[in-house]
């Protein structure tokens, strides 16, 4: 998918807030393994570096542009790798902490994902997550609704994107199947209050709206934006625009 990050990094507060919350639930011990699971840019996974002790982070990501430079700041405690979260996981290595911080939305079959995940986590070790809940999102929501009309839904020919997160209730109890000895499993509104509709469009273009627009031929791409621009406006009519999105975030002992 064709990551951008300058557009990612446009909303850089917003988006890191949630990679604080997560990280604040992380229990620092010297000595961790920790692998970060879409570490996008590197940024984020720098900062976690810094504040565990003699320890060892990998974040791994499968877009060549958002990993950008932070490849070259390889080192003895900190890495970054151009890979799958799918064939990262097909490795024997296992770790101390797996984080992911809005990432696990972008991989499917979260029923098969999460297990295959927890198996990768050393007895003592941590998991923790954050991913938007998806199906409680207006925006999710209305790329779908428009994907199904035309001229695009032709085009689509069927695929929606469907999103893979799950209720909460669930990840508790598949945590619990796999062996947890406590967790936290939350869900946590952000207030985004964005200047205007025209923002509210750019937050989205940074992540949900890749995959619709990258199934477009060029030319129904800019008529696919403002289809979804009219949309916006018919329900966020007021400016500032208010958007409450909701997050799940899971932390769980192993
Ligand atoms: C919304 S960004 C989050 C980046 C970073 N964790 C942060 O908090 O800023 C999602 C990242 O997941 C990566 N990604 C999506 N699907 C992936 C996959 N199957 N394997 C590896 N990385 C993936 C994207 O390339 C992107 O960098």
């Amino acid at each position: 998918m064709a990551w951008n990050p300058e557009v990612y990094n446009q909303f850089k507060s917003e988006r890191s807030a949630p990679f604080f919350d997560l990280l604040a639930l992380l229990k620092v011990r010297p000595g961790l393994e920790v692998i970060d699971l879409g570490c996008g840019t590197g940024e984020l996974t720098a900062q976690m570096a810094d504040t565990l002790p003699e320890s060892r982070v990998l974040g791994v990501d499968s877009s060549e542009e958002m990993l950008g430079d932070s490849r070259k700041a390889d080192g003895s405690t900190l890495n970054f790798e151009c890979i799958t979260i799918e064939n990262q996981l097909e490795k024997d290595q296992r770790w101390d902490i797996v984080f992911s911080n809005a990432a696990l939305q972008w991989v499917p079959d979260h029923e098969a994902l999460f297990p295959k995940i927890i198996s990768k986590i050393k007895p003592g070790g941590q998991l923790l997550v954050q991913m938007p809940a998806q199906h409680h999102n207006l925006t999710n929501r209305l790329l779908n609704e428009l994907g199904t009309r035309e001229p695009y839904a032709t085009v689509y020919a069927g695929w929606n994107r469907l999103s893979p997160v799950l209720e909460p209730g669930r990840y508790a109890e598949i945590l619990f199947e796999n062996g947890s000895k406590s967790m936290q499993v939350f869900e946590k509104i952000y207030p985004l209050i964005l200047k205007d509709v025209d923002a509210l469009l750019t937050w989205v273009s940074g992540t949900a709206l890749i995959p619709y627009l990258e199934r477009l031929p060029e030319h129904l791409k800019n008529s696919f934006r403002e289809d979804f621009r009219i949309l916006l406006h018919q329900h966020f009519p007021k400016t500032p625009v208010f958007y409450p999105f909701k997050r799940i975030l899971l932390e769980a002992q192993f």
